[in-house]
């Protein structure tokens, strides 16, 4: 039988690998994508982690469990609720609809833009050879988008019941009474908001001893301040060294400081990061370089040590996000049709979906200090934004960095209410140049929480409206 032939073949349907199958159809490349994801009802699907285990099933309980949370103090509002009850088995069941509606979606995509999905574990042989099974097609380009897995603990394994990752957390059945958690990161504070709301009682094991290295220092004080208020248990400098199931749950053994000490729970979740998944990916023949953490090496065009191959999402340098993966599959293919394809790694939004949300873009004000970068700072908080206060939501602040010689815009961050949306508005300046200036010059609707964006941006300048400014002579 002669060997297929395409223009474009991907490996993985994730955010990277789906969205390059369909840009590279869309610009007329005959294009297959190949993906052995299978799904609980043992259907192969498309999406990858993000849509089956990751960002959308996540978020449709963060929201369902907030929903909860909400009905619980509506009393405040003068509306009274009563009996409010959780039906875990409904919620599931919304979850895994939304999930299966999404991944439709993309197979949907697929046919109309006649990308050929084919099912299986693929392995690159060679730049121009893939082996899918007994099977062997060839292709001019290929696009490596295999993604990451869960980084697994010495001395702790999973058993998928009482011991498990964040594919575990987003199924149990009901609720566990006592909840551990290894890792207060991304993962490990947004599957511990949805239990904690629905009622466990939640201690995540954290191994650093700063909380959310990653966040603007004033910002992850806050945020830890909240997430104590609301009942999460977070214990920092501590590393568990050992998890095993008992008859009655699971027993965490963790070093803090010099001491060990125990810590008994129903469940366990191990959210301890994820690593990238390429060691089925490619022949140990094929030359693919991959370094020693598992990235595959990539230059700034996402291509790989060998000629006309690709890497892109997880499974290379850079951070693990849906967004980030889609982009550069869409810079790749750019590349493959006019020569020249951009990510402008400086300007990727990062969120976290707890309450409040923690959204952010550009540099930490702990950044900007040791790269020795003069700096103006402007925060307002949400407690003087007219808006925020009718809605409820006055915890938390925006707050703008600066550059103190040519204004321009070096990061925005926010916590509080639609975080996550309004820290767009720092992208979108970002990716045009804008100045502090800029944003102080625009309008903002009013009332609204863009506002506190607004002001923020003013108070850089000390020229804020709402709130008391430092100095004197503000009149700009
Ligand atoms: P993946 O989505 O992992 O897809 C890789 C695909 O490749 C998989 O379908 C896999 O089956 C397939 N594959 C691998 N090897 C082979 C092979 N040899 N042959 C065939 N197929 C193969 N990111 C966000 O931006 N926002 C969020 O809110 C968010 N929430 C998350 C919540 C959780 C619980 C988790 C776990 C992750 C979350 N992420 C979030 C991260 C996000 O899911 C990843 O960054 C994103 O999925 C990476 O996309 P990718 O295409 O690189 O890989
Ligand atoms: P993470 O890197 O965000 O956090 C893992 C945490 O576990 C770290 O703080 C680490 O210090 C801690 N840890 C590791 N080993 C430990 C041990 N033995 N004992 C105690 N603590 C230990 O990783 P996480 O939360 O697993 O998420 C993986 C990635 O998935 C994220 O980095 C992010 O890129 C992506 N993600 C993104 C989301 C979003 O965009 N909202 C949501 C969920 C995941």
């Amino acid at each position: 039988m002669p060997q297929e032939h395409y223009d474009v073949a991907i490996i993985g349907a994730g955010p990277g690998g789906y969205v390059a199958a369909i840009r590279a159809a869309q610009k007329g490349f005959k294009t297959i994508c190949i993906d052995k994801w299978v799904n609980k009802q043992n259907q192969s699907t498309l999406g990858g982690t993000c849509l089956n285990v990751g960002c959308i099933p996540s978020k449709a309980l963060l929201d369902s469990s907030e929903v909860y949370a909400k009905l619980k103090s509506i009393g405040e509002h003068g509306i009274q609720v009563e009996n409010i009850q959780v039906d875990i088995e409904k919620m599931m069941a919304r979850k895994d609809k939304i999930v299966s509606s999404l991944t439709k979606g993309i197979e949907s995509l697929f046919k109309a833009n006649q990308v050929v999905w084919r099912s299986g574990q693929a392995k690159l042989v060679s730049p121009t050879e893939i082996k899918i099974s007994s099977e062997t097609i060839t292709a001019s380009h290929i696009i490596l988008a295999p993604g990451s897995l869960p980084i697994s603990i010495p001395h702790l394994s999973f058993d998928d019941k009482t011991i498990v990752d964040s594919t575990g957390a987003l199924e149990f059945p009901n609720l566990p009474k006592k909840l551990g958690i290894i890792g207060a990161g991304f993962i490990g504070l947004e599957l511990g908001s949805v239990w904690n709301r629905l009622g466990s009682e939640v201690t995540i094991l954290e191994a650093q001893a700063e909380f959310l290295p990653m966040v603007d220092r004033q910002l992850a004080d806050i945020a830890y301040k909240e997430f104590t208020k609301q009942g999460i248990r977070i214990l920092l400098g501590t590393q568990v060294v050992k998890a095993s199931s008992t008859k009655t749950g699971v027993q965490v053994l963790y070093q803090k400081g010099q001491k060990e000490e125990k810590l008994e729970v129903d469940k366990l979740v191990v959210a301890a990061g994820r690593r990238p998944y390429s060691e089925h990916i490619a022949e140990s023949t094929s030359g693919l370089k991959i370094d020693k953490k598992g990235f595959i090496e990539v230059d700034q065009h996402c291509r790989t040590s060998l000629p006309n191959v690709y890497a892109i999402g997880d499974v290379v340098r850079g951070p693990m996000l849906a967004h980030k993966a889609s982009e550069e599959a869409i810079a790749v293919i750019d590349t493959l049709t006019t020569g020249h394809g951009h990510v402008n790694y400086s300007a990727i939004p990062s969120v976290v979906y707890t309450h409040p949300e923690i959204a952010w873009v550009g540099k930490r004000e702990e950044e900007l200090k040791l790269e020795g970068i003069e700096y103006k700072v402007g925060t307002f908080p949400f407690a003087a934004n007219g808006r925020a206060k009718a809605m409820n939501e006055s915890v938390g602040l925006v707050k703008i960095l600066g550059d103190k010689t040519t204004d321009k815009l070096l990061g925005l961050h926010v916590i509080g209410p639609f975080a996550s949306e309004l820290v767009h508005q720092g992208v979108i300046a970002m990716e045009f140049g804008a100045s502090v200036e800029d944003l102080q010059l625009i309008i903002f609707a009013h009332p609204t929480l863009s506002e506190a964006v607004h002001e923020a941006a003013l108070s850089a300048d000390e020229r804020a409206i709402h709130r008391v400014n430092k100095g004197l002579g503000v009149r700009g």
